[in-house]
Parts: C-alpha cells; sequence; structure tokens
C-alpha cells in the first residue's frame, strides 16, 4: 500500500506501488541514491546503514550508488553489453538448477548453484559453497533487519564485515561483482524456487516458458530512494533526507513487466535483465530434457 508515515523529528518515509507512479517519479533528479546522514532519527540511521553495508573498500555497490557518481552509468552500459553475450551458467550449473526445479535436488544446492553461476560472470570458476552462501544472506539480511538482538549479535561478531570480505575476495573486491553474487542474487533464487513450484502445479509442465518466466522474474521487495531537496508532492511538502521506497515486487503483482521488475525504463536499469531472464528459461527448458543416467521424474 503507497502512504506516507510521517513523524517530525523522528521517521519520515514514502511508500510507493503503483508501477506507473514509480516509472515517473523515479526520474526525478531530487531524488536519488545518496544516502546521506540527513533528515529524522530513524531516515539518518536507515541511509547511513546502507552506505555503511553496501560498500566494499568504501565503494557503494552499483545499486545503491548515487546517479552522477563517476563511472556508474559507464560501468552499467558495460556490464549490460558484456551480458549479452554470456554463458548462462556452465552446462553442470544449469542441470543441478533444473534437477532442483524438477524436485531432484533439495534446497541446499540452490543457493551456492546460483550464485556459483553469477559469480562466473566476473570469475570465471568461481566454486559453489556454503560459506559464499551464507555471507550473501548475511549481506543481504544487514541492511533490512530490525531484530535488536541479530543486529547486537552482528556488531560483536563483526559478522557482516566478514560476509563482505568472503564474498569480495573471489571477485578482486569488484564492487558490482559483490552486489551480483551477494544482494541481487536473491531475486534469481526466489525465481527459481517459484519455478520449483510451478514445475509441481497439475499442468505447471506444460506451461509456455514465456509464462513460466514471467511469473519467476521477481524484483527486489524494496528499493530505496533518498530526497536530495525540498519537494512538492502529492504526499505533502518534502524535506531533504525524506526517503522514498519503491515496493517492486508488490507492483510487480500489478504489472509483471521487465519495466517493473528490473527497472528497464529507467536510468538505474538493471543491466542483467536480459541475462537473467535467458537463464530462468534456459534452466526450464533444461528441466524438460531426460537428466543423463536416470528417468525424468
Ligand atoms: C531476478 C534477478 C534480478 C532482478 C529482479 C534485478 C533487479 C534490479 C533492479 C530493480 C535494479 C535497480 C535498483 C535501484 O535502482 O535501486 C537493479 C540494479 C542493478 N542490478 Fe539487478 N536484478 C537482478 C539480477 C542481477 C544480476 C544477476 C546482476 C549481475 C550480474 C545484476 C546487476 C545489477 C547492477 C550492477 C545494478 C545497478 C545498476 C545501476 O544503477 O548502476 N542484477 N537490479
Amino acid at each position: 500500500m503507497s502512504g506516507r508515515v510521517r513523524i517530525p523529528g523522528l521517521i519520515d518515509v514514502i511508500r510507493l506501488d503503483e508501477p506507473d507512479v514509480i516509472r515517473a517519479i523515479s526520474e526525478d533528479p531530487r531524488l536519488d541514491r545518496r544516502f546521506e546522514k540527513i533528515g529524522p532519527l530513524f531516515n539518518r540511521f536507515l541511509a547511513g546503514r546502507i552506505r555503511k553495508v553496501l560498500q566494499v573498500g568504501g565503494h557503494p555497490l552499483p545499486a545503491v550508488a548515487p546517479r552522477g557518481q563517476p563511472d556508474r552509468a559507464r560501468l552499467q552500459a558495460q556490464l549490460e553489453q558484456r551480458l549479452a553475450g554470456a554463458q548462462l551458467g556452465t552446462p553442470q550449473q544449469r542441470q543441478t538448477l533444473a534437477a532442483y526445479v524438477r524436485g531432484e535436488q533439495s534446497e541446499s544446492v540452490l543457493g551456492p548453484t546460483a550464485q556459483a553461476a553469477v559469480g562466473e560472470l566476473f570469475s570465471p570458476g568461481y566454486a559453489a559453497s556454503a560459506a559464499r552462501w551464507n555471507a550473501a544472506r548475511t549481506l543481504d539480511a544487514a541492511p533490512r533487519s530490525f531484530n535488536p538482538l541479530q543486529m547486537l549479535w552482528w556488531a560483536l561478531t563483526g559478522a557482516v564485515g566478514r560476509a563482505r570480505k568472503t564474498l569480495a575476495a573471489p571477485v578482486s573486491n569488484d564492487p558490482t561483482a559483490v552486489h551480483a553474487t551477494g544482494v541481487a542474487i536473491h531475486n534469481l533464487v526466489r525465481g527459481l524456487k517459484i519455478m520449483r513450484g510451478i514445475w509441481k502445479e497439475p499442468y505447471g509442465q506444460g506451461l509456455s516458458t514465456e509464462a513460466v518466466v514471467c511469473r519467476c522474474a521477481v524484483a527486489p521487495a524494496t528499493v530505496m530512494r533518498q530526497w536530495a531537496s525540498k519537494a512538492s508532492t502529492v504526499h505533502g511538502e518534502i524535506e531533504p533526507g525524506t526517503l522514498t521506497i519503491f515496493q517492486l515486487d508488490d507492483a510487480r503483482h500489478r504489472c509483471p513487466s521487465h519495466s517493473t521488475v528490473f527497472m528497464t525504463e529507467s536510468w538505474s536499469r538493471c543491466p542483467a535483465h536480459h541475462w537473467t531472464a535467458s537463464l530462468l528459461e534456459a534452466v526450464w527448458r533444461e528441466a524438460h530434457t531426460k537428466p543423463a543416467g536416470g528417468p525424468r521424474s
């Protein structure tokens, strides 16, 4: 549900879940991803946490980098171009993911295998490992959790910094690769879980590949923006530091298009939109082939 939560001095957050509204407002140059520690208390806390957690060596991960950050747009375009011809995981990885979709492999292979397929794009031979997958889970949870015990535990043990190091080491500290293998990967994994569910549905296996990919291309639950200057909006007057949350996955349920899921019409469009949809398609097709050495379930 769209709306604004505002308690002066404490919190000022606007939530949006209308695809057209998100598409239009995301182009407003006053709405950016600078995440400066300004505005009410809760806003400062959230912005500071994003800056602290989602970075490598002081460089923000690309999906939380300011629009005008030097090189951001160039690297985004370069990656999109490179992924156009990139392999969709290794044949072994696709077979493992397809076996997972058919229900022949347990949940434990999913995260590490999908992560390795994405890691392969940045570091050939990227090994699937439970430690790297757990690191991705920690890095993804850290900017979202409000569980005080969990936050205290992370602070005492330095688990978030360790997770970042675990993810950065195999990709030579490349922030884009850390984003891909530590944060974006969770969307792909959610999509593959949905695919396994479809496979089990009474008529699921007969659905068209296009329909399956559409259902499995899930958006990040939320992406965040911060107002950099004053504005007058339908939600009232806005002060710098006000946060706006795009509830992309809710928006996807209203309009399941690449424009919603990957924000393809925005300056912040996901450079992996085509690669991700192609991988989902390849895994679905692979699931329909008979696995070597065994009958199809
Ligand atoms: C189902 C899978 C994925 C979905 C739904 C998805 C969606 C998105 C969305 C919505 C954004 C914009 C975030 C924002 O503006 O705040 C984004 C940005 C980005 N994504 Fe993805 N993504 C996925 C997978 C991937 C993968 C596998 C990679 C890398 C191989 C990737 C790389 C990036 C990068 C580098 C950006 C930042 C672009 C920029 O603003 O410069 N994504 N993604």
